[in-house]
């Protein structure tokens, strides 16, 4: 699959990489489909549906982790970087898994998950063994705070929290130390510092491409780095620690771990092989400095910031209503600041956040479709990757979570405990965790209409989310009209008009109303995207309606027409501008 090989393979483009009108899809092992009945998804059964997968169009799988793991962070927990989880098949099952996307032109890019190691990793258990074991210093460890007794609450050495409601520190026993986790208590941090353990990653790496994967998706990589002198942070009132996040996002070698990696890992191989780095809490401008060059080492970043409009500052799992004028301001920011220089994932959903249409649509009856087609279309016209989601194609709805039973999540579970020992009240903490768990995103794919949903197991290991009929891929299969069909239509958009990868995005001025509204331009032709965001009639503004009434024939569209004057709910289209046309201020 090097540049050379164009046209044969079908997956690689010299002119530019693939990835910039590419469309990614992300692959949740536990909940895609279950070849064996164990209640759990698996290999083989993702290899049932990879004709679902080309139908649909997309250029490759970003399959989160199936390596062994113990399975406290589902598979972000990593015991073994180079086997297959028993759970989920064998290495000959992810080889046929390979041959079979790319014998299909589509790439699989796996998720690398280095910036901690579960604690049943060999490397981790050596390290506990004694403090002068050579894989000590692989992991990061301090003695307790100065005139503290080890282990009781207060000698951590500083006062993070980790990202899952924890102290972010937890006492080695037998060897009398601390042990850094910015995650759960079995996911020690590994310490970049160590020229091994770089070493190791890289050879882990190459290990993995030489089997034939075609990149990585780098877990929270913005995080590798960790200072030297590990001091308190700042509680902020209302928390019970402080949040590393200032001292960890961007370390003071992230920089150039990155350049290093490439240059370890990539130099010699073909310039298509994608590396995606997952980095919460980047600004633009570090964002830019990632990707900018292949040399800097990352391709894109997939960021959070949009993530985050509707929630309480600091507090992922505390939602605020959701205001469509902050959400395009947020995205109008990035497209400019990655015009000219490095490049973005656009992302609505993921594995960790709760589904497309429920957060940014309308999930009742009446608007489920059209809302579901309008947040993509407002979305993956812009520029950057796509990283859609397993079930979003078809508009998958949250999981069903009515209780604190009902959330198998350790995240969810973590703050439903520390909310307890907090003393809130339950009920108050499980209605904001309905809205924003990450339980939302994991329940099984509706496949089918069968009891089991096509998944493969009746009794799987998170209830199938309540759904109506017409939410599975085999309704929609059959009906044109359908989500399903809209986002393969939309996948063929972006391969077809370069304007969408290439592009200038202008958002244009909507004011206040919920109407996303922007051009993208190159010297040969301007597109226009509308959508109406929201589940009431909106008026044009005089701008706006210029331009549309100069608009060609919409090349994609979505809800009711409602004449010239007004947007229908949820009605969204794309269609190419004649070059005189008023257009807008920037
Ligand atoms: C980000 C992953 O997407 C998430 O699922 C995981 O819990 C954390 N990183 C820790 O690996």
């Amino acid at each position: 699959m090097s540049d050379e090989a164009v046209v044969s393979d079908g997956l690689s483009r010299v002119d530019q990489p693939w990835w910039r009108s590419g469309t990614i899809y992300q692959i949740y092992p536990h909940s895609f489909a279950d070849s064996n009945g164990d209640g759990l998804g698996d290999l083989p059964g993702i290899l049932s549906h990879v004709d679902h997968l080309q139908w649909l169009g997309i250029d490759a799988v970003w399959l989160s982790p199936v390596y062994p793991s113990p399975q406290h962070d589902n598979g972000y927990d990593v015991s073994n970087y180079r086997d297959i989880d028993p759970r989920f098949g064998t290495l000959d099952d992810c080889d046929r898994l390979i041959a079979a996307l790319h014998e299909r032109g589509i790439r699989l890019i796996m998720d690398l998950v280095v910036n901690h190691t579960s604690s049943e990793h060999e490397w981790f258990i050596e390290a506990c063994a004694s403090r002068d074991n050579r894989y000590r210093d692989w992991y990061i460890w301090r003695d307790a705070r100065p005139g503290t007794v080890g282990g009781e609450p207060g000698a951590e050495p500083t006062n993070w929290g980790s990202y899952f409601s924890q102290p972010a520190w937890s006492w080695h026993e037998s060897t009398q130390q601390y042990y850094l986790h910015l995650y759960a208590s079995q996911q020690p941090d590994l310490n970049w510092q160590n020229p091994a353990v770089r070493d190791a990653v890289y050879e882990l790496m190459a290990w993995w491409l030489d089997r034939g994967v075609d990149g990585f998706r780098m877990d929270v990589v913005n995080l590798i780095s960790k200072p030297s002198d590990l001091v308190d942070g700042v509680v902020v009132a209302g928390a019970a620690f402080a949040d590393p996040s200032p001292f960890v996002r961007f370390g003071p070698r992230l920089p150039e771990y990155l350049a290093e990696m490439h240059e370890r890992v990539f130099t010699d191989r073909p310039a298509d092989l994608v590396r995606i780095g997952e980095t919460p809490g980047l600004t633009v401008e570090q964002a830019r400095r990632l990707t900018r060059t292949r040399e800097c080492g990352l391709d894109m970043v997939f960021q959070f910031e949009h993530m985050e409009i509707d929630r309480k500052p600091g507090d992922r799992l505390s939602p605020v209503a959701l205001s469509i004028p902050a959400l395009r301001g947020n995205l109008a920011l990035w497209q400019t600041a990655l015009a000219t220089e490095g490049w973005n994932s656009l992302y609505g959903n993921n594995h960790d956040q709760p589904r497309l249409v429920s957060r940014f649509g309308d999930p009742s009856p009446d608007h489920w479709s059209a809302s579901a087609k309008a947040v993509a279309l407002a979305l993956y016209l812009l520029q950057g990757t796509v990283s859609m989601f397993q079930g979003e194609e078809i508009g998958m709805i949250g999981a069903t979570l009515r209780t604190a039973a009902d959330f198998r999540d350790i995240r969810s579970v973590n703050y439903l405990r520390a909310a307890a020992a907090a003393g809130l009240d339950e009920t108050v903490v499980v209605e904001a965790l309905r809205l924003t768990a990450r339980d939302n995103a994991r329940t099984p794919v509706q496949w089918t209409t069968a009891p089991d949903a096509g998944f493969g197991s009746t009794d799987p290991w998170m209830p199938v989310a309540e759904h109506p009929p017409t939410i599975t891929v085999e309704a929609q299969r059959v009906d044109p009209d359908s989500v399903l069909h809209f986002y393969r239509a939309l996948i063929e958009l972006r391969r077809t008009h370069l304007v969408i990868a290439d592009g200038a995005t202008r958002m244009l001025d909507t004011g206040q109303t919920p109407i996303m509204a922007y051009l993208r331009e190159t010297v040969a032709e301007t597109m226009i995207v509308v959508a109406n965001l929201s589940s009431a009639s909106q008026p044009v503004p005089e701008l706006l309606g210029q331009n549309l009434r100069a608009a060609s024939t919409p090349l994609i569209q979505s809800g009711a027409y409602a004449g010239a004057n007004s947007l229908a709910p949820w009605q969204a289209f794309a269609a190419f501008l004649p070059g005189a046309t008023p257009k807008g201020a920037p």
